[in-house]
Formats: C-alpha cells, structure tokens, sequence
C-alpha cells in the first residue's frame, strides 16, 4: 500500500464537492489509502478507513471494540473545553450501542422481537396515518413553511414517542437537548447539561413505568428486573435519541435531493413501487450518520495497513458508500439501482436495530409527502440551504418548501 497519499490533520468535512457528496479530500484520500493514518487534533495518530470492503471487514471485526471504558478514544475534530483525554471513559449503563459482546448482547436482545420485520408491517398503517395528519396539519399552513419542523422531525417524533411510551407534550425536551448534543463543536459543558436534563427527564419516565408499566416498549423493559433503572435510562436514551434524528434528517435531505433531482421525482410520483428501492439509494447516497468510531484492542491488519493496538480508527460511511470498486457512479443518484449493501445502517453485531421502523417510516413518509404535494419545490435557492456540516447527524438545518395549490 501507498505511503505518500496525505495524512489528514482532523477529518475533512467541508461539502466542497456538493451538498451530496463526500468531501473531495475524503474521496482522494478513499482512492490514495483506504486505510488512512489520521492527525487527531490532540496529536493522536489514529486511522480513517473510507474505502467499501476496509469498511465492512472493520465492521464485521469485535476486535474493533465500541467501548469508550477500555482505552482512550480519541475524536476527530476540536470540541472546546475538551481536556485532553488521558484516561477511558466510564461506561454509560444500558447504552449498549457503546459495548460489546456479550454485554452489548444481553441488552440488544431486550429489543430484538419489538423491531422484527413483522412487527414493523403491523405498524405500518398507523404510520401511514401519522404521517398524513402530520400532512394535513403542513397543508394548512401557509407556504413556505420548514419542511424539517413540520413534516421530517415530526415524523418520527411521534412514532418513537408513542412505541416508547414518551409523552409527545414533552418533545422540546428531547428535540432541543438531542440537537445540542450533535452539535460537534459544542463545548463540553453545553453538552453535559443536555445529558443531563435529558437523562434526568428519562429517569423519572422509567421510575414512574417501573411503579405503574402501561402498554408500551419502556414499560415492557422497566418490567424486566434483570434491568436497572441505570439501564433503562440508558436504554431509552438510546431509543430516543436514534429513533428520531436519524430519521427525520433521511427524510429532510432526501427531499431536498428528490427536489435537486426532478426527473426521477417524477418517476417516483408517477410509480409509488419504486419508492422501496429508492429508499434504499438515498439511504446511500446521503449516508446521513457518515462518522463511526472504534478503538482497536489489538494489533489488526486491515487494507495492506497495520492498525496497532490502543488506535481509535474513525469511519466514514459516505466514503464507503460512494466507493467505486462497489457501486458504479457512486455520485449520482440512481433510484433503479440496487443500493443493497450499502452501509449506511452499519454492518456486524450493533447494525441498526431500527432499520425496519426506519424504512417503513421512510417509505410512508416520501410516498406522502410525494402524493399530497404534487408541486412541491424549494422555497429558496438550493446554494442556500443551510446544511448540517456542524453537527454528528448529517442534514440539513431547514428546507423551506413551497407549493403551488392546495393539497388534497
Ligand atoms: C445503530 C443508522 C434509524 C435505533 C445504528 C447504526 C447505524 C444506524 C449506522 C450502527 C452504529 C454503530 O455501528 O456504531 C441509522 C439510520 C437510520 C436509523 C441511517 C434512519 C434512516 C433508527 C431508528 C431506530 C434506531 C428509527 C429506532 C429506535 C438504533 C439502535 C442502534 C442503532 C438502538 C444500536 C444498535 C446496537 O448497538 O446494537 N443505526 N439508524 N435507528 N440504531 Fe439506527
């Protein structure tokens, strides 16, 4: 393998090739070295794996740990008063995203029979229903309206909140704390008192479910004794957290690429099967999470490279997903490909465990923002969308939107 590709100083982020597309040093570098040394800003020298198989051999590898408490993980770009870290993280109960086997399996498997493929089509008509209240209430307004605020982030909002059990009255609590926490550069403190007024709303949630459980997925967790109450909040956190951003900014950025693409917009319009498989491409196309870490737990070969034990490696799921070895023109959008294997759900033991909820909300959600507003188009030019560079979850901030009649 190569030496003289550049070694990256802090992860490239800036969208200079395109709102869509990876950052152009991110794609040189995912041709130079698909397995990368990386410059951290704490002077740690860690790996940037952005080429499709490194990826998915990475992923499919435990070795590659997600625990934060065995070794320092190092991060990729500056987060202001971030003392530099010399010891491990404590491990966070419950957030089993952040564990491994067979930790990471006890808690995973809680979960397993409430996100089955079945269980997601017997929600599918009531998703379906949310999502055209959640219309008829956008189609009252008077255009342009924010289609994150009133349409994506809502979306979702409510589908997790009622499967969790979270009252939706109190999602400014959530939405304003989650959205703090993902803003990278946020200084620590700022994020710490999100966690904290989000974890604190949490464990009163899960204390009161454990006294009094009702008919929903906390509740059937919180009547599980095997759980702390530690746990549970760990595990809400997590539910909450990644029920609703990821989804919402799938839903806001795909319409803006739908609206940037308006001839297979029309194809989609015209044939409403289509939208399964172009649910797919978006999700790889515009690989909204992107940025994963793991911590090496001891020497790994990967991609002709040496990764040595006690190495953060970082992900870049975009790269992978637009790697040309994988998908030809990985840069354009392509609703009749088949986007299956992209990488944009992760890969190995914490692929998403909400993947069919996703799709299924996803599908519901384009197939009637699609039908409701036939003329649908953005309210501002496309230069001028402010988009989520800044934050962990890739997006968009707001899309203004317009239309040109009334919507049935
Ligand atoms: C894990 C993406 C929607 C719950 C993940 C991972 C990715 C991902 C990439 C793997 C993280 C890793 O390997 O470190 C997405 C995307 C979504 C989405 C792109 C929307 C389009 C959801 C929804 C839920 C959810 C709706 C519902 C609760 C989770 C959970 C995990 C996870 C609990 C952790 C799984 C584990 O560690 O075993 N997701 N997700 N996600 N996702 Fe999703």
């Amino acid at each position: 393998m190569t030496t003289t590709a550049p070694i990256p100083n802090g992860l490239p982020m800036e969208r200079d090739a395109g709102p869509f597309d990876p950052p152009r040093e991110i794609s040189r570098l995912r041709e130079a070295r698909p397995v990368s040394p990386m410059l951290f800003p704490d002077g740690h020298e860690g790996w940037l794996v952005t080429g499709y198989d490194e990826l998915r051999q990475l992923m499919a590898d435990t070795r590659f740990s997600s625990r934060q408490d065995i070794g320092v993980l190092h991060v990729p770009y500056e987060i202001p008063g971030m003392p530099e870290m010399t010891e491990p993280a404590p491990q966070t109960p419950g957030l089993f995203i952040s564990m491994d086997p067979p930790d990471h399996t006890r808690l995973r498997r809680k979960l397993t029979g409430a996100f089955t493929v079945k269980r997601m089509k017997q929600l599918e008509a009531h998703i379906a229903d949310i999502v055209e209240r959640q219309l008829d209430e956008m189609a009252r307004l008077a255009p342009p309206v924010d289609l994150v605020k009133e349409f994506a982030l809502s979306v979702p909002s409510l589908v997790i909140c009622e499967m969790l059990g979270v009252p939706y009255a109190d999602r400014e609590e959530f939405q304003v704390n989650s959205a703090k926490f993902l803003i990278r550069d946020q200084s620590l403190d700022e994020k710490m008192v999100a966690y904290n007024a989000m974890t604190a709303y949490l464990a009163e949630l899960v204390t009161n479910k454990r006294a009094t459980p009702g008919e929903d997925l906390l509740s059937d967790l919180a009547r599980d004794e095997d759980l702390s109450i530690a746990e549970l909040i760990g595990m809400a956190f997590l539910l909450l957290f990644a029920g609703h951003e990821t989804t919402a900014n799938m839903l806001a950025l795909g319409t803006f690429a739908l609206l940037e693409h308006p001839e297979q917009l029309a194809e989609l319009r015209a044939d409403p099967e289509l939208l399964p498989g172009a649910v797919e491409e978006l999700m790889r196309y515009l690989s909204v999470v992107d940025i994963l870490f793991r911590y090496a737990t001891e020497d790994i070969e990967l991609g002709g490279e040496t990764i040595s034990r006690g190495s953060t490696v970082v992900v870049s799921q975009l790269a992978a997903n637009h790697d040309p070895r994988r998908f030809d023109n990985p840069d354009t959008l392509d609703i009749h490909r088949d986007a299956r294997g992209h990488l944009s759900l992760g890969h190995g033991v914490h692929q998403c465990l909400g993947q069919q909820l996703a799709r299924v909300e996803m599908r519901a959600g384009f197939a009637g923002l699609l039908r409701r507003f036939p003329t649908l188009q953005l309210a501002i030019p496309a230069g001028e969308v402010r988009l989520r560079t800044d934050m962990t979850i890739y997006g968009v901030h707001e899309l203004p939107v317009s239309w040109t009649e009334s919507a049935s």
